[in-house]
């Protein structure tokens, strides 16, 4: 496969049951080329988050594929696609584990091989980029969720990802900081895919929205439409805030 039509994310024939016998995907297909910024939508249960933990290997032993960049994900290229995807946990306490902030963006550079002042460098960069450079030395449980959410998002701009996951990034933000990730996300050159309930981010961020729904994508298409488009809305329960009208 050359590097020009290599899709940045191809997930094929994702199937996969957890262990207590529950199957929450039942055959996943969609491909994100790169630079593109897609919204992955559904309700509570969906199996968003199912999915998003095999793209970079954490949930594997299904059936179907997923490649990052070409690269099949499984045990051979694990620290590659480690590198290539970047993941913001649903809960940022699954991320941040380090005594203090720095260390903690500092983790995944490191273990990638960068050190010294091209270390700190990186570590102040990503930092800043989420308001976040004042708080190095703070052990991350002493911050607040919202502040907890930007260092973990830190943690993996700090890796140059190829492409970016972030599951609920808006929730538990104030609008303020949920306007600043906005503009963040905006302004890198990367491919984001962006699990939300949050639909006007979605809107704002991504053109390009899937709708995942009792472990199938149930709709693949323009944000602004998919949106306006009440039947496919109520059959997922998906809801718009009261008064939000997405053709404005
Ligand atoms: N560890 C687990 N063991 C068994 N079943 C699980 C496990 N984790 C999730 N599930 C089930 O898999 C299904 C998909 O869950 P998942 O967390 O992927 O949903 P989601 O779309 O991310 O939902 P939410 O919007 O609430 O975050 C659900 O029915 C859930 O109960
Ligand atoms: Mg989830």
């Amino acid at each position: 496969m050359d590097a020009v039509t290599e899709a940045s994310l191809e997930v094929s024939g994702l199937a996969f049951a957890y262990p207590d016998g529950h199957q929450a995907l039942f055959g996943v297909d969609f491909r994100i080329e790169r630079g593109e910024r897609v919204a992955l939508l559904g309700p509570n249960g969906a199996g968003k988050t199912t999915l998003v933990l095999h793209l970079n290997g954490i949930l594997d032993g299904g059936t179907g594929s997923v490649r990052v960049a070409g690269l099949p994900v499984d045990r051979a290229h694990m620290a590659e696609i480690r590198r290539k995807v970047g993941i913001v946990f649903q809960d940022p306490d699954d991320q941040l584990f380090m005594p203090t902030v720095r260390e903690d963006v500092a983790f995944g550079p490191a273990a990638a091989g960068l050190k010294g002042a091209e270390l700190q460098a990186r570590v102040e960069r990503a930092l800043e980029r989420v308001g976040m450079a004042e708080f190095q030395d703070r052990p991350p449980h002493h911050l607040s969720f919202g502040q907890r959410r930007r260092v973990a998002v830190a943690t993996v701009l700090a890796m140059e990802p190829e492409i970016l996951v972030l599951d609920e990034p808006s929730s538990n933000l104030d609008p303020a900081s949920r306007r600043e990730l906005a503009d963040i996300l905006r302004s890198l050159d990367v491919t984001v895919l962006m699990v939300t309930h949050d639909l006007p981010y979605a809107l704002e961020l991504c053109p390009r929205s899937l709708v995942l729904s009792e472990g199938v994508i149930a709709a693949d298409g323009k944000t602004a439409e998919l949106l306006a488009n009440d039947e496919l809305m109520r059959t997922h329960r998906l809801e718009l805030p009261f008064g939000f009208d997405p053709s404005r």
